[in-house]
């Protein structure tokens, strides 16, 4: 199936089975802010504990804020967000359609790209077996000019965005001849910079009122309460602070379902060190956060950093892990080495010293900052679509079926087992509450008692949960019962009082965490 039919499947799956809905849906929607169902919560949940618990759980110098969302405005101005926190826009004066000037840019290099993936499929089915890819790459006249045009245009969208020099952009998209989606026109405006943050007012406007920001990073919480943590807690260099939370961007292109959101969570964590000391802690957080997503099983060829050639002015070194969802590798977190550039703007700005003491030199200094930022949004969509499967199934009589399965790591699954008793008869229901009362107190359940066990079966497929407990009537007779792997689909036999041992095990935290 192609990967766009795959990929709209899925955003239809999410809401089918209550992961995902439109906001305000019932009012035709609000583009690009998302709710999450009654599976979506949990599995957010799940995720927000996996990430917790690894930071603050797993290491004694790391500890949790929660800061609140808004904050003195002139945080943001020493940040830099007030000033450099833009998108460059661009409108199309026929479709009267804006967009930002950088994404048009990219979306024609992805289309020199997609030339090329369709000369390298259509040569290997020419060349069947003995078809080299590697050499096919290297050689092809098409693949080659195709590949320096892409190469010439990224060096000159780079130093134009770097530059912050708008007209050069333009000037890109009119060179290159790229036309407006809508209309299919080169009528476009000049470029402009728009700033990303939503602002609001606090107070009532007869007292006077101050414009204030809805913060579009939890970091900068993390900053203005470093002294408070260091202190109260008495952390010693290096230590680290983390912190879940929502972040508003006015996300100009907000596609690709909750890839880009207006409304979003983060999940961010500073590591604050001695300064000279800073690279080889983005290395050891760099390994730990790679770690971290490739214990969920979804295959390490799904991975790869990419590291950032042009680096913002305050940073010393930076890197993204990108995963590969349907549309294509992209970034999921940032791991920045930041250096004292935020604590020294703090410091500047509110004229109070944010420096350490270090007891072992009795100098004082700002520490260094290497962050680790990543979206659970971003997060919630590589789970769900490395999950997301469709497969035919060969039925024991021979014929073929087919079914949709979430294969969720089991430790993130929402419901982790459902007890179905085979009949609503014969005191088989009563059985099934019965161990849904003992076992409620340890995992997620679902009783289900409707339709036949094989439809059952298909909805927990569906939303990913990975045992299903069937009651049948030996069950009556010695006390076992049937669990049903969701991914394999085989079956197994257990005595009832061994099932809550028999699923610990394996949706356990502690086994993703250990890893
Ligand atoms: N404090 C650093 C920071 O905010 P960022 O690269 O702008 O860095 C970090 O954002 C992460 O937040 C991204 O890797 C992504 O996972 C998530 N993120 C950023 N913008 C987002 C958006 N509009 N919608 C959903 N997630 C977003």
């Amino acid at each position: 199936m192609a990967q766009e039919d795959h990929f709209k499947n899925l955003v239809a799956h999410c809401k089918e089975y209550g992961y995902v809905f439109q906001s305000s849906e019932i009012y035709d929607g609000l583009s690009a802010v998302y709710d999450y169902g009654q599976y979506g919560v949990e599995l957010k949940n799940n995720i927000k504990k996996y990430w917790w618990d690894s930071m603050v759980l797993l290491h004694e110098n790391i500890v949790g804020i929660d800061s609140a969302i808004f904050m003195h405005p002139t945080i943001w101005k020493a940040s830099g967000h007030v000033d450099a926190f833009n998108d460059p826009l661009i409108d199309n004066k026929d479709s009267k359609k804006r967009y930002r000037a950088d994404v048009l840019i990219e979306d024609h290099i992805a289309k020199i790209e997609t030339k090329i993936d369709k000369e390298v499929k259509k040569a290997g089915k020419r060349f069947g077996d003995s078809f080299d890819e590697k050499i096919f790459m290297e050689t092809n006249p098409r693949v080659l000019a195709n590949r320096e045009k892409i190469d010439r245009l990224t060096s000159r969208y780079s130093k134009a965005l770097n530059d912050n020099n708008l007209d050069e952009i333009k000037q890109i998209i009119v060179d290159n001849e790229i036309v407006c989606p809508v209309s299919g026109t080169r009528n476009w405006t000049d470029v402009r910079q728009f700033n990303l943050m939503f602002s609001t007012e606090m107070g009532s406007t007869a007292d006077g009122s101050m414009k204030i920001f809805l913060r579009p990073e939890t970091a900068q919480g993390i900053f203005v309460n470093f002294l408070n943590v260091q202190k109260s807690g008495r952390m010693k260099l290096p230590f680290g602070i983390a912190q879940i939370g929502k972040a508003f961007r006015n996300e100009i292109v907000a596609r690709q379902f909750i890839f880009r959101m207006r409304e979003f969570e983060q999940m961010e964590m500073q590591f604050f060190v001695k300064p000279g000391t800073e690279l080889e802690w983005f290395k050891h957080w760099k390994d730990i956060r790679m770690k971290w997503h490739q214990s969920l099983g979804f295959g390490e060829e799904n991975y790869r950093f990419h590291d950032h050639e042009k680096l913002s002015h305050y940073a010393n070194a930076a890197t993204d892990i990108e995963f590969k969802f349907p549309f294509g590798f992209k970034e999921v977190e940032g791991i920045h080495s930041r250096t004292d550039f935020d604590l020294t703007q703090h410091q500047k700005y509110s004229g109070k010293k944010m420096q350490y003491f270090d007891p072992e030199t009795s100098e004082s200094y700002v520490p260094f900052v290497v962050e680790t930022s990543i979206g659970v949004d971003r997060m919630f969509l590589q789970i769900i679509s490395a999950a997301y499967t469709q497969e035919e199934i060969r039925k024991s009589n021979g014929t073929t079926d087919s079914r949709v399965v979430l294969r969720l790591p089991p430790a993130l699954a929402p419901v982790k087992l459902a007890v179905l008793p085979l009949v609503k008869k014969d005191g088989l229901p009563e059985i099934s509450r019965k161990i849904i009362d003992d076992l409620k107190f340890d995992f997620n359940c679902q009783y289900d008692e409707k339709d036949s066990i094989g439809k059952r079966y298909r909805r927990q497929d569906a939303i990913g949960t990975p045992f299903c407990i069937t009651i049948d009537h030996q069950t009556t007779e010695d006390n076992t019962v049937t669990i049903r792997y969701r991914d394999t689909m085989e079956q197994e036999r257990v005595a009832i009082d061994k099932l809550k041992e028999t699923i610990s095990e394996k949706v356990d935290m502690r086994r993703l965490l250990r890893q």
